[in-house]
């Protein structure tokens, strides 16, 4: 038997609810949010934000349209109740937004808190206190009685305290810390206690939070403790039931969207997740969750670019290149399946419809994303992800047999290199593919002469480096070439597909021309650009016969 025993853990009751009703409910407006990323953010981090910091931090918190801000825990750190002072003092905070604080149930610390809050307009003082069975065993080492006279006892000094400073416009908030730990009875008997001190009404709610201190069961399991709680909770209608969930076991976003259902009125979180261990519920998340089903989140992330760099700055901490909606990665297809069908979807898609691209679950723009980002070229990307680049960003409109021919070069570059290929080198590995190869054919000259709908033209072709003249008529250019070319040498060549369009605009306008030819048998592809739509069509047949005659050296050798 190994250390790993699954006997050491016992599984999560599930709670009595036979009739619950959250699952059938849906989400259709957001929250009241609350940011935590200035007190269990800040908490958790391994070196504390400085003030500076923590002011951008704010600032951008305040930016994004967060009406209810932890600014910190002021009685417990003078970092925190300095910090407060000076939002106070600098009038940093905007008279829609409230400023929470966070408090244990004693007097000195109540009371230094109301210090820290001297001057605020409007302010929520959050009382917590733990009631979960292990915490009140063995921790705290007091009957449920003593725990809930802890609360009862800081729920009257919130009071008091507030009557001190009748300026201020006071919200009371409490938490039965380890909520998902506690009884579900006991938690209820422990907030009715709160509340029956606080007397809230619907004009003037109290908040009561129920944090997954610990997340501790699946998210369903949490939104049925909500829904539990909502049901029997006195005074309902004068409470706004509050919810603060962590990520222990990666469901933080989940379990509070399931509450959410569930009844809660708000939520607590931070940007990108950040908080205690695996951190706190991430709120931008949950914001483009509800924006990716037509729900309007109430905050504004169209600047993510400059939210996840803020946040980087004060925090320090990265952000995964996979995370929801942010990562650097998460609009990024390599496939080459993910990339034909987003190809598809976008070249399909009118602004004004609805969203509906594959693989892309919002639309990249609405984040300040660009569209250059969305296909990116390894040794897994296929056919539609090298056209989509070369179309982007130099105006290439291969057709179907140029792309399957040019998707095998890139394909084995990129997996040669073992690296991603930047749209520079794919176009480098173009031009060297199909465009520079100047031997043993290049074109030196020509003239056309166009008569019922015969052209009949003379070309000068340098072959293995001597001029060659040679003439012949056809249906077109591209005809003639051939017979032409067929008359001075061995080769038995068909034209299968043709195909050209311009390149760029005005004066820098070029012609690019791509055949698909059979030398010999064997299909070739062929490439030319020039100024002229001729020069580039003889062009692209030469660059066929070249690179037939290369493949047959490489077999030769
Ligand atoms: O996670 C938690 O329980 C907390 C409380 C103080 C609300 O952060
Ligand atoms: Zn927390």
């Amino acid at each position: 038997m190994t250390a790993f025993d699954h006997r050491k853990y016992k599984p999560f009751p599930p709670i009595k609810l036979s009739d619950r009703q959250w699952p059938d409910r849906v989400i259709d407006a957001a929250p009241y949010w609350c940011s935590v990323d200035l007190r269990d953010g800040n908490q958790a981090l391994m070196e504390p934000m400085s003030v500076e910091q923590k002011k951008r931090l704010f600032l951008l918190l305040v930016d994004i349209g967060f009406k209810e801000i932890e600014v910190g825990f002021p009685a417990a750190s003078q970092p925190d109740f300095d910090f407060l002072r000076l939002l106070v003092d600098e009038k940093l905070i905007p008279d829609d937004v409230t400023v929470q604080v966070l408090t244990q149930a004693r007097e000195p610390l109540i009371a230094r808190t109301y210090e820290a809050l001297i001057g605020v307009k409007s302010a929520i003082v959050h009382m917590y206190n733990s009631t979960s069975t292990v915490q009140r065993e063995q921790v705290f080492r007091l009957d449920t009685d003593g725990i809930k006279q802890i609360a009862v006892d800081g729920a009257r000094l919130l009071v008091e305290y507030a009557a001190r400073y009748p300026q201020t416009r006071w919200t009371f908030q409490y938490s039965p810390e380890s909520f998902t730990g506690t009884e579900l009875e006991y938690a209820v008997e422990v907030v009715d206690a709160v509340t029956d001190i606080w007397q809230p009404s619907v004009d003037r709610p109290a908040i009561i939070n129920l944090p997954a201190t610990v997340e501790m069961s699946t998210p369903n399991v949490y939104a049925d403790q909500i829904e539990w709680f909502c049901r029997r909770v006195a005074r309902r209608e004068a409470l706004q039931i509050s919810i603060h969930t962590h990520n222990d076991r990666g469901c933080g976003v989940a379990a509070a969207e399931l509450a959410v259902m569930a009844g809660a009125d708000r939520i607590e979180g931070t940007l990108f997740g950040n908080g205690e261990r695996t951190g706190n519920m991430d709120i931008i998340t949950m914001a483009m969750n509800l924006y990716s089903q037509g729900v309007d989140p109430k905050l504004q992330l169209g600047a993510m670019d400059r939210i996840s760099r803020t946040y980087k700055e004060c925090t320090q901490l990265p952000i995964h290149p996979r995370h929801p909606y942010v990562g650097e990665l998460v609009f990024t297809a390599f496939s080459g399946s993910h990339q034909d069908a987003i190809n598809k979807c976008l070249a399909g898609y009118q602004p004004g419809d609805y969203w509906q691209v594959a693989y892309l679950p919002i639309d990249p723009a609405d984040l300040g994303r660009s569209y250059q980002e969305v296909i990116r070229i390894n040794s897994q990307s296929g056919k539609g992800g090298v056209a989509y680049v070369l179309d982007r960003e130099f105006g290439l409109q291969l057709p179907r047999w140029m792309q399957i021919d040019f998707s095998q070069r890139v394909q084995q570059r990129a997996e040669q290199e073992a690296t991603e290929l930047s749209p520079e080198s794919i176009w480098q590995l173009f031009k060297e593919s199909y465009v520079a190869r100047k031997l043993p054919y290049h074109l030196e000259g020509y003239q056309v002469t166009r008569r019922d709908k015969q052209d009949s033209l003379v070309a000068e072709v340098s072959v293995g480096g001597k001029p060659v003249s040679m003439a012949a008529a056809g249906g077109g250019v591209v005809d003639a070439f051939v017979q032409a070319l067929q008359g001075h040498s061995e080769h038995r060549i068909g034209v299968v597909e043709y195909s050209e369009h311009a390149i760029g605009q005005g004066e820098d306008a070029r012609a690019i021309a791509y055949v698909l030819l059979t030398v010999n048998g064997e299909r070739v592809c062929g490439v030319g650009i020039s100024e002229d739509i001729v020069n580039a069509s003889l062009s692209a047949i030469l660059s066929a016969l070249n690179r037939s005659a290369a493949a047959a050296q490489t077999r030769a050798a």
